[in-house]
């Protein structure tokens, strides 16, 4: 009898061990779903700028006397431009992730080429690289800034 009633207290204890596993790791899949869903089309001004403007623009962006290599990210013109120290190479090719500077810099293994730079203690999340090699799929196409974009006209 003694034997019976632990026995049974230990199944009470799986089963409440595993009810909470299933409850949290349900709750973690759904926080990793609304944080983590590749939209099926990816926006400049929502998913990529803050990306970018946390990660890249400090050294290519719009403050001249910071930018490296002479690259501009900011902006769709120089973004598109041949690269001013490689030849033939293009930041951004439309289309083609795998002949974008940019997709091959932020995945590349080589810690030397790697952006941004392991020494300015800023990484990419899978996400966020999955994320622009998306964008770079459907076009790299910038957006003005939302500020900017007129509104459109009222009717009466
Ligand atoms: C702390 C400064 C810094 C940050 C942040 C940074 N870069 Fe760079 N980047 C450099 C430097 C310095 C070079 C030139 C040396 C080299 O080619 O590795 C460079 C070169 C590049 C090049 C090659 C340019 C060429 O002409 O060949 C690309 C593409 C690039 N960065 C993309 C990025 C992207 C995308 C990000 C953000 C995810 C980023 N960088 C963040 C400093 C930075």
């Amino acid at each position: 009898m003694k034997l019976q009633y632990r026995t049974m207290f230990h199944r009470y204890i799986l089963i409440a061990i595993g009810t909470l596993a299933v409850f949290t790791s349900c709750n973690n899949h759904r926080q990793s779903l609304t944080a983590e869903v590749m939209p099926d089309s990816v926006d400049y001004n929502f998913h990529i700028r803050p990306i970018l403007s946390d990660r890249c623009f400090a050294c290519h962006g719009p403050d001249a006397n910071k930018r490296e290599a002479g690259l501009r990210l900011d902006i769709a013109d120089s973004a598109y431009q041949a690269l001013k120290e490689s030849p033939g190479m293009h930041a951004l090719v439309p289309g083609d992730p795998m002949a974008s500077a940019v997709y091959l810099r932020i995945t590349t293994e080589d810690s030397t080429q790697r952006m941004p730079p392991p020494s300015s203690n800023m990484t990419l999340s899978a996400f966020e690289i999955d994320l622009i090699q998306k964008w770079i799929k459907q076009g790299a196409k910038y957006k003005p800034h939302w500020a900017f974009v007129p509104h459109p006209p009222r009717h009466p």
